[in-house]
């Protein structure tokens, strides 16, 4: 097991990718914090880590709210005794500016609300965890940007600037911690078939979603959409001591895109 003894925190482990990465990391021998807004599915995350033979915590958690991310983190260590990993995962383009916005309508109060759970959550959550893996003189962090922010698809100004900021903020993070033995890397999916897409497909027919999947999954090299566990396996490496000499990097995980299909 790659993970045994290790202590975890995943935001947004309630659905999508994060209760993907929650049970591989169960599979793999973490304790893990579910950390979310949404306690029914956090709940039914926690019940999947248990049927994978694994320990695991429901923590209620908005991550932009800094008192809510200090108790999380708090409630973690007092139950494990310690941070060795931290999934920045949770995100959104949310409300009803998640629909593709030209910045000239893009209200302000959306892009106030875009960055700070994409970006800003990703800094409090890491401001809260350092201290504990310093202490331990260990750290694994991995946070989930998003190919948008180096190749936007459609015009989300807000999230691709957010999940940009992500990449900055690894880079800077992984060159002041790495003295530490805290090793910081970043994850670029690109389209992955989790309920995020459900907003963007809720007033289509089941006949014009499967077409938009089969349209969206064709554009990439592998022909394909990703799987969250296909982005489960990516966190995995960047998680474990698989990756022992790798830093401040970030991983495309999206099928080939952005390269352009050639046949
Ligand atoms: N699905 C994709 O194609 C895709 C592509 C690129 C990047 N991403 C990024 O990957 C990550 C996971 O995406 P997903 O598709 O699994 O999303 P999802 O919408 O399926 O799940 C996101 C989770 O985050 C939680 N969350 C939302 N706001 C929160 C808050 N303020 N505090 C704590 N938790 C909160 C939600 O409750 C949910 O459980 C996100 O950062 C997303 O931006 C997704």
């Amino acid at each position: 097991m790659l993970l045994e003894d290790r202590v975890a925190i995943v935001t947004g482990g309630a659905k999508g990718m994060g209760r993907a990465i929650s049970v591989r990391f169960a599979q793999e021998g973490a304790k893990v914090t579910i950390a979310d807004v949404d306690m029914p599915g956090a709940e039914e995350t926690l019940s999947l880590v248990q049927a994978a033979g694994g320990q695991g915590l429901v923590a209620k958690c908005d991550v932009t709210n800094s008192g809510d991310v200090r108790e999380m983190v708090a409630a973690t260590v007092s139950a494990f005794g310690k941070v060795d990993i931290l999934v920045n995962n949770a995100g959104a383009v949310v409300g009803a500016q998640g629909r593709p916005t030209n910045l000239e309508v893009l209200a302000e109060d959306a892009w106030d609300r875009v960055v700070d759970l994409n970006l800003k959550g990703v800094f409090l959550c890491s401001k809260e965890a350092v201290p504990h893996m310093k202490a331990n003189g260990y750290g694994k962090i991995v946070n989930l940007s998003s190919l948008g922010a180096i190749s936007p698809p459609s015009p989300h100004p807000h999230y691709h600037a957010a999940k940009a900021g992500v990449l900055g903020l690894t880079y800077d993070m992984a060159a002041e911690l790495g003295p530490h033995n805290i090793y910081v890397n970043a994850i670029m999916p690109g389209p992955i078939r989790t309920p995020f897409f459900d907003e963007i497909v809720a007033t289509k027919t089941p006949e014009e979603t499967a077409a938009f999947f089969a349209m969206i999954g064709g554009m990439a090299p592998l022909g394909r959409m990703g799987e969250p566990e296909d982005i489960a396996k990516a966190v995995l490496f960047l998680a474990s001591d698989m990756s022992s000499y790798v830093t401040g990097a970030v991983l495309p995980v999206t099928g080939g895109l952005p390269l352009p299909r050639q046949n």
